[in-house]
């Protein structure tokens, strides 16, 4: 079937974090994105609470699978594929994932691929943008992640240039937010406060751009507690806390040292394209200065709505797509959710399977077959 090859019919279940998502896609287009969220439950305690989670995603999976299927019209029998987030995130939530994941494609008889989060959060921009160019520099910023990665194939190569040595991009927003009585998550609230604020009120440090450090690697957690030690000190002298001019000053901190080294990343090592995802790259200083640094340096920037930054389904579904397309092995029945999968894993193979080194199994390379003899038919 050359033709569902070019244009596999994926669906993407996504569970890592708080966020169950169901996404389906045919090639490179997107048919459907169903987001569930369990934010809500988390924002009294100011983060993510694991058990909460799972629980959510537990009631959710079902109802979003089914509303993913009918927003795409397509019938779970036509799939050509189930995809999974299979790591990094937090263990329970993913494997509840794992598991509704292994259970569909057992009962329709589809082969199962379990991905990795991060390459997903990459990959999905191809059904915003088309093909990734090879190589792709991605600046990969969330609320576990801050990572500069370089990738010649998606599906079985991203190389780690750089990474947070603390905080990550996301968390110092959660933070920063928290000091500030904000609420949960903190990176969309800042951003609208940082509108009406000004970037250059307040001085705070970039982490990690003296000349003797690491060219690629980030730190946030000096720069979080800049901004707390500030607003104590203005509290402690009885003063208001000039909430805008404070988001809009951290947030610049955050953002210039992002675009600077990502667009050093891409001069350094001769990549012509920047794509820039996960939760963070929905915020709109560093989408706006991304494109003037990149214009400045002939770097094509590419950023994916802001629906498709945050964690989703359809990512999932947009690498599990190329996992069919290129022809990669399935993943084995034992799958099992890992909640430190190495970003150099971009495809969870299962044991049996020779791929890399990440469980250091070594078998051979087939696709498995599944019965046909399956509840649907
Ligand atoms: O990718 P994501 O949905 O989940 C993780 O894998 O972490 O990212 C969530 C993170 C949170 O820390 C949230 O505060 C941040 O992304 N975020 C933002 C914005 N929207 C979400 N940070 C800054 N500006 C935003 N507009
Ligand atoms: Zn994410």
């Amino acid at each position: 079937m050359a033709d569902s090859r070019d244009e596999p019919l994926v669906l993407g279940i996504e569970t890592s974090c708080d966020e169950t998502g169901v996404g389906i896609v045919r090639g490179t287009t997107l048919l459907a994105d169903a987001v569930a969220s369990s934010v809500d439950e988390h924002a009294r305690f100011g983060g993510v609470v694991p058990e909460v989670a799972s629980r959510a995603h537990l009631e959710a999976m079902v109802p979003t699978i089914d509303r993913a299927l009918k927003e795409a019209g397509v019938s779970a029998r036509d799939l050509d594929g189930i995809a999974v987030t299979a790591g990094p995130g937090l263990a329970g939530a993913l494997l509840v994932g794992v598991s509704a994941a292994k259970a569909y494609a057992y009962a329709l008889g589809k082969p199962l691929y379990g991905v990795n989060h991060l390459a997903s959060h990459i990959c999905v921009d191809q059904l915003e943008h088309g093909a990734l160019p090879e190589p792709t520099m991605a600046l990969l910023v969330s609320g576990g992640h801050s990572s500069l990665l370089l990738s010649t194939d998606i599906t079985s190569d991203v190389r780690p240039l750089g990474a947070t040595i603390d905080d990550a991009a996301g968390e110092a927003f959660d933070k920063v937010a928290r000091v500030l009585n904000l609420g949960f998550p903190g990176g969309p609230v800042i951003d609208r406060y940082a509108r009406e604020g000004d970037p250059d009120a307040i001085a705070f440090p970039r982490g990690l751009t003296g000349p003797r450090d690491a060219a690629y690697d980030f730190s946030f957690s000096g720069l979080k507690t800049a901004v707390a030690r500030w607003i104590e000190a203005k509290r402690a002298a009885g003063e208001e806390v000039p909430v805008r001019d404070v988001s809009a000053s951290f947030q610049e901190a955050v953002v210039d040292v992002l675009t600077r080294k990502a667009v050093r990343a891409c001069k350094d090592e001769g990549v012509d394209h920047l794509m820039i995802g996960g939760g963070v790259a929905a915020n709109s200083r560093l989408r706006a200065l991304a494109q003037e640094r990149c214009e400045a340096a002939g770097i094509r920037l590419r950023v994916p709505r802001p629906k498709l930054c945050t964690d989703n389904g359809a990512m999932v579904a947009a690498l599990g797509a190329e996992m069919v397309a290129r022809n990669r092995a399935a993943s084995d029945w034992d799958l099992s959710a890992d909640s430190s999968l190495p970003v150099t894993d971009p495809h969870v193979p299962g044991r049996g399977h020779d791929h890399g080194t990440h469980h250091g199994h070594h078998g051979h390379d087939h696709v498995h077959e599944v019965s046909k003899e399956n509840l649907y038919s």
